[in-house]
């Protein structure tokens, strides 16, 4: 039988069921990982060497294959190419990209030895499922090694359109790499409409109205799938959540005062600086909200050796000192602010308790904390979520308080309206988007990308499960 195979960067750790490494991507591929799946990717460990031979460890009839990356590779490939070139192009702030060629020649290497470590693993017929932006040339790696598969692409973080892709050296021949998969799905129609731009601006392909195109002799087809979570699951979470000690802990030291609650990794596309700001504005324009409202700011410490992240983490530290400093009483702190991980569970505890989920980044993929927000509330007395217009959920999720976070009068007047916002337009916000949560959920993700691939060119008979149902292929 098929076998899907997945191929991240990231490979969850078993052993940290409540909370997964590879973060969300974990918890969206949840149904998909039925017993027979592969899951392939970095160990999370430098060694003197990239391997090409994975290390495997079998979990509930789950294969996760694991190469270490080489200190050099680590360098290049991680935090070079990947997080200082394509994360901040992608995310369309050239301001913030650098590029080294001999990153892109790592890049290049790593995502070769991928393929190696994949091609050696996979069966004829495997459906071959490749994620993110820091495997952008694995396919094409994968032909080359003579690999027939069906091959998908999906890309979590936003694509730029030609005038800022072309600003990638090596733009044309990423693209082309990029190509080599039959399918390639995207957040939003905004990130396919800007990929299909860069296909014809810079390779000269024009694209079908339905978003196909042909290269070299084959066809791509790209799709819109955006990713979602599952909303049941983490509805119960949080339910559960909230009679915890922890969550009792903190809705106690609230004393009566809203929660605003802000969950995001330590990230300059967050937008955490301006969000800070705007709260500081919200304070000094609205002194009537004063010490009637607490926001818990979690942002947890990440990619702290790539350049600007430590910057960040130096100038978030500072303000959040002066807003406390400014408006802090005796008896009330207006902000606290931890770069600790939480749990999973300790999370959907605190948006359920939290009347303001404020999203705000200023350019981001999808963004499930928006999500997980709005299916962590009680349904009878739901919280507001404020969602920056710039995250892919705004595309679905258009029952948010949306905002422009690059305007911190617009943001601090969010949360003003959110405070003082009617009961019935806080239910009826909230049922829209719930039912949205709902019926985007990681299974449709999951299952409509799977069916996308399986469609490609002369199929085989499979059954792939999710979950508790069986969904046959077409011979
Ligand atoms: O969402 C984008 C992403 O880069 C994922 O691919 C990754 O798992 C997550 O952010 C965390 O980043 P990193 O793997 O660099 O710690």
């Amino acid at each position: 039988m098929a076998r899907l195979v997945i191929v991240a960067n990231r490979v969850p750790n078993p052993d940290e069921q409540g909370n997964p490494r590879a973060g969300g991507l974990a918890v969206a591929l949840g149904d998909v990982l039925v017993p027979g799946t592969i899951w392939l990717g970095w160990s999370g460990a430098r060694a003197a060497v990239t391997s090409t031979v994975p290390r495997i460890v079998e979990d509930r009839d789950v294969t996760y294959a694991t190469i270490d990356l080489g200190e050099a590779d680590y360098r290049s490939y991680y935090q070079g190419f990947s997080n200082g070139t394509l994360w901040p192009l992608l995310h369309m702030m050239p301001g913030l990209t650098t590029y080294h060629r001999e990153d892109y020649i790592g890049y290049r290497g790593v995502n070769r030895a991928f393929a190696q470590a994949l091609a050696a693993m996979v069966d004829a017929d495997d459906l071959i499922w490749i994620h993110d932006y820091q495997l952008l040339t694995v396919a094409a790696e994968l032909r080359a090694l003579g690999v027939q598969n069906r091959i998908g692409f999906f890309l979590h973080i936003p694509f730029a359109p030609p005038e800022i892709f072309e600003i990638l050296p090596p733009a044309k021949e990423v693209l082309r790499a990029l190509c080599a998969n039959d399918v390639i799905g995207f957040q939003t129609e905004g990130d396919r409409t800007a990929f299909l731009a860069c296909i014809k601006a810079l390779l000269e392909i024009e694209p079908l109205p339905d978003g196909r195109f042909p290269i070299d002799g084959r066809e791509v087809r790209t799709i819109v799938t955006p990713i979602g979570i599952d909303s049941e699951g983490f509805s119960r979470l949080a339910g559960r959540a909230v009679l915890r000690a922890e969550t009792r802990r903190m809705t106690e030291s609230l004393v009566g005062r809203a929660l605003m609650i802000g969950v995001d990794r330590l990230d300059y596309t967050k937008g955490l600086p301006g969000r800070f700001g705007a709260y500081e504005r919200f304070l000094a324009s609205y002194p009537q909200h004063r010490r009637k409202i607490s926001y818990l700011q979690i942002a947890a410490l990440s990619r702290s050796d790539v350049e600007h992240y430590d910057e960040l983490r130096n100038e978030l530290s500072h303000k959040a000192g002066d807003i406390n400093g400014a408006y802090s009483d005796f008896d009330w702190v207006p902000l606290r602010y931890m770069t600790r991980t939480a749990s999973r569970t300790a999370i959907a505890g605190l948006y359920r308790v939290a009347r303001i989920g404020l999203v705000t980044p200023l350019r981001d993929g999808m963004n499930l904390v928006a999500k997980e927000y709005v299916a962590a509330q009680n349904p009878a007395d739901p919280g507001v979520l404020i969602l920056s217009r710039f995250a892919g959920a705004a595309a679905e999720m258009t029952e948010a308080v949306l905002v422009n976070p690059f305007d911190v009068d617009e943001v601090a007047n969010a949360i003003h309206i959110a405070l003082t916002m009617s009961d019935d337009e806080r239910l009826s916000r909230h049922d829209a988007l719930l039912a949205k949560v709902y019926s985007s959920s990681a299974e449709a993700y999951c299952t409509s990308f799977v069916a996308a691939l399986r469609d490609v060119r002369g199929i085989p008979a499979i059954e792939l499960r999710y979950g508790g149902s069986t969904i046959k292929m077409r011979a």
